[in-house]
């Protein structure tokens, strides 16, 4: 049995855990890893290298992914990619593919078993918790947490300058890092992209802490957020293979709204991709690694087209048909009760 593994999409804290348990759980049953790296792009191109049990024990503890990523989409140039991809795994001996990955590089394997009828394996992963089929995705603990410790640097200058801070976060078009980020941070308002943007409101509950003796005030704001007037806000023309574009800049609209409704110096802070960096929470390691050693025992026993999935405290699978295509949105129970506190003083 010789297992390739490859992590595609954005970096994500957890995607090494997912690695070492995968190595790990094939090297007990007898069988062999190797790495295929930068995503689809090492899978057509068949670059690979060896994953042994012991060399991957301590990347636990590494943030991104060994393996390196990329956006690359073979579906996209399909008559050169896909026969590349099909060549290059005979070539390297390989028996079945782990591919770790959101909703695009999931798709890619969906696509790949149902019409290739290729032997690969899912695992779910974003700091965006926006897919469905799975409770948490790895990767999402380690980002809100990141959030809620620049906030909380953050407040000291807010507080000090007598200012509201608009903190933009990433997520997408979900609002699940902005939503537990406020929940976290005793943000005074956060503005996700499921709901439409009430600045009056907003500026209503910013005016009356002020005039009630808080002195300063806290917005998170998804980047996905879109604006009445303007949509979503991209920072840049260009789209990635799978359609996707570059959002970023809302945080800098909502301040210079929220200055000019209610005269109160305002600025914004876009987190950008440190919400993706550094080491993983215990929380993501311990998902990481039970999901891994799942995706591993379905390689094992020859269950592909499968997905590995957290559903409360149990790790199950679903077919790739199922878990892949619906972005999931933001649960807005969460949203109702994060607003207990965006009301009045
Ligand atoms: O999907 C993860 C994510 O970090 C999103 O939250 C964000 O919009 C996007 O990736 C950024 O992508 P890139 O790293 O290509 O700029």
């Amino acid at each position: 049995m010789k297992v390739a593994l490859l992590t595609g999409g954005g970096d994500c804290p957890g995607l090494n855990a997912v690695i070492r348990a995968v190595v790990r759980t094939i090297h007990n049953a007898g069988g062999e890893c190797v790495g295929l790296q930068e995503g689809w792009r090492g899978a057509i191109e068949g670059n690979a290298r060896p994953l042994h049990a012991l060399e991957t024990d301590e990347i636990i503890a590494r943030g991104g992914t060994i393996l390196g990523s990329s956006r690359t989409n073979p579906y996209k140039k399909k008559e050169e990619s896909v026969p590349k991809l099909l060549e290059s795994f005979k070539r390297l001996g390989l028996t079945a593919l782990v591919a770790i990955g959101g909703d695009d590089t999931l798709g890619v394997a969906r696509r790949l078993y149902e019409e290739e009828q290729f032997p690969v394996v899912g695992v779910p992963k974003t700091i965006d918790n926006d897919l469905s089929c799975t409770d948490f995705t790895f990767g999402f603990d380690t980002s809100i947490n990141i959030v809620m410790e620049a906030v909380d640097r953050l407040r000291t200058t807010a507080e000090s300058h007598r200012r509201v801070m608009v903190i933009e976060t990433m997520g997408r078009h979900a609002g699940w890092i902005a939503c537990f980020a406020g929940i976290a941070t005793a943000a005074d308002f956060t503005l996700i992209p499921e709901e439409p943007v009430n600045v009056e409101r907003m500026c209503d509950v910013l005016l009356a802490r002020r005039k009630a003796g808080k002195p300063y005030g806290l917005v998170v704001v998804s980047e996905g957020v879109t604006l009445p007037d303007a949509g979503f806000i991209t920072s840049a023309a260009e789209v990635d293979d799978f359609g996707h574009v570059k959002l970023g800049g809302v945080g800098d609209r909502i301040a210079d709204l929220i200055q000019r409704r209610t005269g109160i110096e305002t600025r914004a802070v876009t987190l950008g991709h440190l919400q993706r960096g550094g080491p993983p929470s215990a929380y993501d390691r311990v998902l990481g690694t039970r999901l891994g050693i799942h995706a591993a025992r379905l390689v094992i026993n020859k269950q592909f087209g499968q997905m590995v999935a957290l559903r409360g405290l149990k790790i199950v699978s679903y077919s790739l048909a199922d878990a892949v295509g619906t972005m999931r949105t933001l649960d807005l129970e969460f949203m109702r009760e994060a607003e207990e506190f965006y009301k009045g003083v």
